[in-house]
């Protein structure tokens, strides 16, 4: 079980590096049951959470696609974003770099699927290996710290 505060604070932190003037269209991949959603779109963005669960919170207003994010998505967003997005974190990186636009991502377990994991199990070298792939692509990544137990580490990267 996750600390709850991690949809706030990660929306707060959104919210304070990503004008919704600018980033108004949010996919949010990996977004389970929609939490991060709802605090976003209290916030004013338009946001589209992708996830294979149809398991989710009741608001009318909230946007799903039940499948998986890839490279087959045709939709256009301003930024992509994944809160402890399990085997999509690297897709995310991948994807905003060929969509050449921002992401930002909360890495939680170690679940390479695009990259080839070269690191030993753990959450520091995950992030490592995470934020050297982001570079190479062409990122300038910049990371910060969420204040929640658990996996806390945000990377963002905006591209050059
Ligand atoms: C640990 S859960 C996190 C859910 C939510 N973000 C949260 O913090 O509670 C990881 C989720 O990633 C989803 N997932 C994994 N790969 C995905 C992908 N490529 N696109 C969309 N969702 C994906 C899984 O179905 C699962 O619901």
């Amino acid at each position: 079980m996750g600390d709850s505060k991690r949809f706030t604070l990660f929306a707060q932190y959104i919210f304070k590096n990503f004008p919704i003037q600018k980033y108004t269209r949010i996919a949010d991949i990996a977004g389970g049951k929609g939490y991060l959603q709802k605090e976003l779109c209290k916030l004013g963005y338009i946001v589209t959470t992708y996830d294979k669960r149809h398991h989710h919170i009741k608001d009318s207003f909230l946007k799903f696609k039940y499948k998986y994010f890839d490279k087959n998505i045709k939709e256009e967003y301003d930024l992509l974003i994944g809160l402890h997005p399990d085997e999509a974190t690297d897709v995310i990186i991948t994807e905003a770099y060929n969509r050449k636009i921002p992401f930002v991502i909360v890495p939680c377990c170690t679940l390479p699927t695009i990259t080839k994991y070269k690191g030993s199990s753990n959450y520091n070298s995950w992030i490592l290996q995470l934020k050297t792939y982001a570079k190479k692509l062409g990122f300038i990544v910049e990371e910060y710290q969420l204040k929640i137990s658990g996996k806390n580490i945000v990377l963002k990267g905006i591209f050059k």
